[in-house]
């Protein structure tokens, strides 16, 4: 299906009953529409759909055809949205933040639409927005010194719905400002599902040694612990295993402490990692499994190709962490740091020092895969 967005035509494959906020949030990287209820009640998802705020997480993919949204990223530039955003702040109209999006693209639309609203016209207007932290005094009086300061500019209230913006023809504005291009990683794309509320995730890996001494290496617990960034193995015999792996997202870290079973197979030089853990303050758990088949790659016999398959699923504070971007970002994150380094372990050299795995090092190297495959397919 194909609907305009922020000025842009975007075409998306997804299921009729998508929410119109998931194909903003999960499928367009429009992370700002927030969701919360998920029925209607809150507000928090609300976006401009053909000039109207519209609850996105009520409106399915099968109503989107061709629809014109506005979100909260696509104000760049506009005066009303900046005036809202000062007196917001100013008036002390917003604390955590969540409710805001859906709050400024509700107050945008009154303070275009209404004349000379009173306290109580504006409360009402804003009913269908719920904000758990400000209570609304801050909200109502922001949005009744725009709508004076657009009055003192002498523009008159539209009294109706405005018209959605036109779509973008040509070129849109590039400001990304990119320093480098990292290498190619030897991670193939693959593919990442979730199934049961389990993510699932295959990547075909490249390593440029030969598979027997590809499976050499992975056979060697420590050996491979040691190349996994922000790993640590405590102890393990043949079968069983107990350690940890430290994530920093920004000021949040997490340090998952666990065990699990391994198995291996000389014969069909495949593996199989099954483990669980829980991080420190008990917030977060993970599960998962992990399985990995060593093949010789047809580029020749000092060349292997690994296929992996990870099933993972994360509870507690963490579980937002199990969106298909995210998830797709982290996978081939870690698996390019761990080639990286068997590759240097292999090549005689040693693993570079790891910190463990940030967010931010992950998310720039998300970003960097995006820009590259878009400058792959301009
Ligand atoms: S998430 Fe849509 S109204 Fe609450
Ligand atoms: S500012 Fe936190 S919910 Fe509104």
């Amino acid at each position: 299906m194909s609907l305009t967005v922020n000025g842009r035509r975007e075409s998306v494959t997804v299921a009729p009953r998508t929410q119109l906020a998931e194909i903003l949030r999960d499928h367009l990287d429009l992370t700002a529409t927030h969701l919360a209820c998920e029925q209607g009640v809150c507000g928090a998802c609300t976006v401009m759909v053909d000039g109207k705020p519209t609850r996105s997480c009520l409106m399915f993919a099968a109503s989107c055809e061709g629809v014109t949204v506005e979100t909260i990223e696509g104000y760049k530039g506009d005066e009303l949205m900046d005036r809202l955003r000062d007196a917001f702040k100013a008036n002390h109209a917003l604390q955590c933040g969540f409710c805001t999006p859906g709050m400024l693209a509700t107050a945008r639309d009154l303070v275009e639409r209404l004349d000379e609203p009173d306290e109580m016209r504006i409360r009402n207007e804003l009913s269908g927005n719920l904000c758990r932290c400000t209570g609304y005094v801050g909200i109502v009086r922001a949005i009744a010194q725009v709508i004076e300061e657009r009055k003192a500019l002498g523009i008159a209230a539209t009294g109706a719905p405005r018209a959605p913006r036109p779509e973008i023809t040509g070129f849109a504005p590039f400001e990304a400002d990119i320093a480098e291009r990292a290498a190619d990683s030897a991670v193939s794309s693959g593919t990442m599902s979730v199934e049961d509320g389990w993510s699932v995730v295959k990547r075909e890996v490249n390593l440029a040694h030969s598979p027997d001494a590809v499976w050499a290496h992975f056979s060697d617990l420590d050996a491979v612990a040691a190349c996994l960034p922000g790993a640590s193995l405590a102890e393990h015999d043949d079968s069983t295993f107990a350690g940890h792996i430290g994530v920093a997202f920004g000021p949040i870290g997490a340090k998952f402490e666990g065990q699990g079973n391994y198995d291996t197979d000389d014969a069909t030089h495949t593996g199989t990692v099954t483990g669980r853990g829980k991080d420190r303050g008990g917030q977060s758990a993970v599960e998962g499994e992990l399985s990995y088949t060593v093949r010789p790659a047809p580029d020749g016999p000092q060349t292997s190709l690994v296929d992996v398959g990870l099933r993972f699923r994360i509870q507690g504070m963490l579980g937002q962490f199990n969106r298909p971007e995210l998830v797709n970002g982290f996978v081939d994150y870690i698996l390019s740091e761990f080639v990286a380094n068997c590759d240097a372990v292999l090549s005689g050299g040693e693993v570079r020092e790891s910190k463990g795995i940030s967010a931010f090092a992950m998310i720039r190297a998300v970003i960097g895969a995006k820009l590259r495959s878009l400058f792959r397919r301009s």
